[in-house]
């Protein structure tokens, strides 16, 4: 039996994404740009090559784990590792994804037996992209331990997550509580360095263009589960409010997202402790240490946008950055 030990978030979750499942990729779709975009840059800062075992643990429907496969930079089936069936029979039937019916926490240990190989790896690469929040935060460094013990030696961890402030469009209530639930990528490095990883902290921007209609569709239709934590009535207000906000035809905003990237070397412990010592992370893409504090970022602008040039259709990522902590 699952554990709940948030009095009932899981359960919550799970219907969220039973209801959403079968048009989450609809909400995305339109963005090809912007998934290909960020594929992308998973596979280059998870430093994927054709004979890599990937897990995406949270892996939804497979959106970004099917475009990973056909880049040819992975060993085939990608395991696609959700405890939403709902999400997983999105997934295209073949021979590329491998769907997992697991949680996070299962993966890593927590929640009785391991799933077994080849699901429950060892992985050269195991990415977890928007889906640690919803691991709780009692269990979050235990999870990001146990997940680095199904890495290879020199297998990387990365998880894929917005940063606790978001320029998107959004009522203010919905900003508010976003900010106060999302986890800190800080804390996410501090617990992947203490489960005994090299850690590199990088902030990676696009920018969205969404059709105002479609875009408040996409609120109405819950498309962030934070959402979810809305009533109907109050989330009709959050539209109207962002509507009066927002009178434009196409919503521009920034989307910008931390990579927290974790390295198992020779040196890491088999069961680390929070107390064990660790070596400065260096980032793949610069050369500055990622910094425990909050320092600033750094935003170069990547040589190959998101779209190959100017975004000129709407709903396609834009101008794309590349943020360094610069320590
Ligand atoms: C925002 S979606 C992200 C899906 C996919 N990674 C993407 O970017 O399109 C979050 C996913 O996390 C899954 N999830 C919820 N709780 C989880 C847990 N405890 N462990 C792993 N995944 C979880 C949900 O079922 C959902 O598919």
């Amino acid at each position: 039996m699952q554990r709940e030990p948030d009095g009932g978030t899981r359960a919550r979750t799970a219907a969220h994404y039973a209801a959403l499942a079968d048009h989450y990729d609809t909400n995305w779709t339109h963005s090809e740009s912007f998934l290909s975009w960020m594929a992308d840059e998973i596979v280059s800062v998870l430093g994927l090559g054709p004979a890599d075992r990937l897990a995406d643990v949270g892996s939804g429907t497979g959106l970004f784990a099917r475009r990973i496969a056909a880049s040819g930079q992975v060993a085939l089936p990608v395991v696609c590792i959700d405890p939403s069936a709902a999400m997983l029979a999105q997934i295209p039937v073949g021979p590329e994804l491998l769907p997992v019916e697991a949680s996070a926490e299962r993966l890593a240990g927590l929640d009785g037996a391991l799933v077994p190989e080849p699901a429950g790896g060892p992985f050269d690469a195991i990415l977890v992209k928007e889906a640690i929040h919803h691991v709780a935060p009692a269990d979050r460094r235990r999870v990001l331990a146990g997940l680095a013990d199904r890495l290879t030696h020199e297998g990387r961890l990365l998880v894929v997550m917005l940063p606790t402030r978001i320029d998107y469009p959004l009522f203010d209530a919905a900003l508010s509580l976003f900010t106060a639930l999302q986890p800190d990528p800080e804390a996410i490095a501090r617990g992947m360095r203490d489960a005994g990883l090299e850690v590199s902290l990088t902030y990676h921007q696009t920018e969205l263009r969404i059709p105002r209609e479609r875009y408040l569709a996409m609120v109405a239709d819950r498309y962030m589960s934070l959402l979810s934590e809305f009533d109907d009535p109050t989330l009709a207000a959050g539209v109207d409010e962002i509507v009066a906000a927002h009178p434009e035809d196409v919503y521009a905003f920034p989307d910008r997202f931390a990579f927290v990237l974790g390295t198992r070397t020779e040196q890491r412990p088999r069961f680390s402790s929070p107390s064990a010592p660790h070596s400065p992370p260096r980032s793949p893409s610069c050369s500055a240490p990622a910094s425990a504090g909050s320092s600033p970022a750094r935003c170069v602008p990547t040589s190959k946008p998101a779209s190959g040039g100017a975004t000129t259709s709407p709903g396609d990522a834009g101008r794309s950055e590349r943020c360094e902590e610069t320590g």
